[in-house]
């Protein structure tokens, strides 16, 4: 599983080397794998070092020379040093559309994690290629809805005589494996952006909906937006027998929920809301949904990066901004309002590690293979996944 790696906003000024031969050393990023942990990916060739002055020259001169030929798509999450050379820049749903519209690119290069490349991978052409620069770039959340589990829940549901009530709804944050079980059993890919949408659709199909895999989101939205109660919600724990419900649990629960969590959002608590408030009178706060929810209930607004870089646009000049989300996001979003006061939620600093393995190095190595004519790091969904997956993200794409 993958972790975030933080530090306190001490640390990140200072030096520090990682000793050598010890237990816990830290792999450098891209320069090896370890296959217990993470995907992992050794770079065939030369990857560049990071501390070469030449790498903005080198990737804008093998952008050039690609010209129409790629197309670069970049996650708000991605580090400064990557989104400058994004084509386009979004969340994930607006990377999965724009993804599917653009036919005519040979390369789409993912500057994002791996499940939104397979779904790209799904969304494209067959011919077109997608190609995630580092593939060690995983998502922990994604990582903790297994197939095997999910068909194990599902079988319950079955046994139980329940399973034709449910419709099963994933977040996009999930692996192409799971996107194709719910589009097997007609369900629903949801995102940030269009969760509620996605779960009004779901609640016309069924009586019951299977959340995957981050129960904040599916709580948030199923409380806060659509007026169910918390009673109304179970957690389902793939580590525990039978989910750790009783079968008057699961026949009575309107959203069945499973046990995973972003470990980014998760760190902010309701203590970090009470501080800031305290701390800056008059400060809005603006979060996440894959925040707990308790955190979401005590802030002001809440919504996926797209609307946090809409409301932060619209805000007044002077008016003071304390944002849940990943931290690239919001020291962009702090270097590009000067007039306004926008931090961040929490005293740590924690960035989203694995979206952090997407570094210029990664980028350079990555766009400088396909012109040499080799294609790197491509992502493919096995045909049959990626037909039942389409199901299902076709149908989030033409949710009303
Ligand atoms: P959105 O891009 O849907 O806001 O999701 C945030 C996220 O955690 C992506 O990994
Ligand atoms: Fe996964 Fe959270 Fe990182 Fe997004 S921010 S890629 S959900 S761990």
């Amino acid at each position: 599983m993958t972790v975030s790696r933080c530090a306190t906003m001490t640390d990140v000024t200072s030096t520090w080397t990682e000793p050598s031969n010890t237990a816990t050393a830290l792999l450098l990023l891209g320069r090896g794998s370890d296959p217990a942990s993470e995907r992992g990916v050794d770079c065939p060739g030369d990857l560049p070092a990071p501390s070469d002055p030449d790498l903005v020259a080198r990737a804008t001169a093998a952008k050039a020379a690609l010209g129409d030929r790629v197309f670069v798509l970049g996650h708000h999450y991605q580090r400064d040093e990557v989104i400058q050379f994004a084509d386009v820049t979004g969340d994930s749903f607006k990377l999965a559309q724009q993804a599917a519209a653009r036919p005519g690119a040979e390369f789409i290069v993912f500057c994002g994690v791996h499940f939104m490349a397979e779904s790209a991978d799904i969304l494209t052409k067959p011919e077109q290629k997608v190609i995630l620069p580092d593939l060690a770039a995983g998502c922990s959340m994604a990582d903790m809805a297994v197939l095997g589990q999910v068909e194990t829940a599902w079988e319950r549901f079955e046994d139980l005589g329940i399973a034709g009530d449910v419709v099963p709804v994933t977040y996009m944050n999930s692996s192409a494996d799971i996107k194709g079980f719910v589009g097997r059993n007609k369900g629903v890919v949801c995102t940030s952006s269009n969760a509620k949408r996605a779960l009004d659709w779901s609640f016309e199909q069924g009586s019951k909906v299977f959340f995957l895999p981050d129960q904040h989101l599916g709580r948030n939205t199923a409380v806060l937006e659509m007026g169910f109660d918390l009673d109304d919600c179970v957690l389902y724990d793939p580590h525990k027998p039978g989910g750790g419900l009783t079968d008057e649990q699961l026949r009575s629960a309107r959203m069945i929920l499973w046990r995973g969590h972003c470990s980014v959002h998760g760190r902010f608590t309701i203590d970090s809301v009470r501080e800031v408030r305290e701390r800056v009178p008059g400060v809005n706060v603006l979060v996440h949904p894959e925040c707990r929810h308790d955190v979401v209930r005590a802030a002001d607004y809440v919504g996926s990066t797209e609307y946090i870089i809409k409301a932060l646009d619209a805000a007044p000049a002077g008016s003071a901004w304390a944002v849940g989300t990943e931290l690239n996001l919001v020291r962009r979003l702090a270097l590009a309002h000067p007039d306004k006061q926008i931090m961040f939620l929490d005293r740590t600093v924690c960035y989203c590690s694995t979206m952090n393995r997407i570094d210029l190095p990664h980028l350079v190595w990555a766009l400088e293979e396909l012109v040499a004519g080799r294609v790197p790091n491509v992502i493919t969904v096995d045909e049959d996944t990626a037909h039942n997956a389409r199901v299902a993200l076709d149908q989030m794409l033409a949710l009303p």
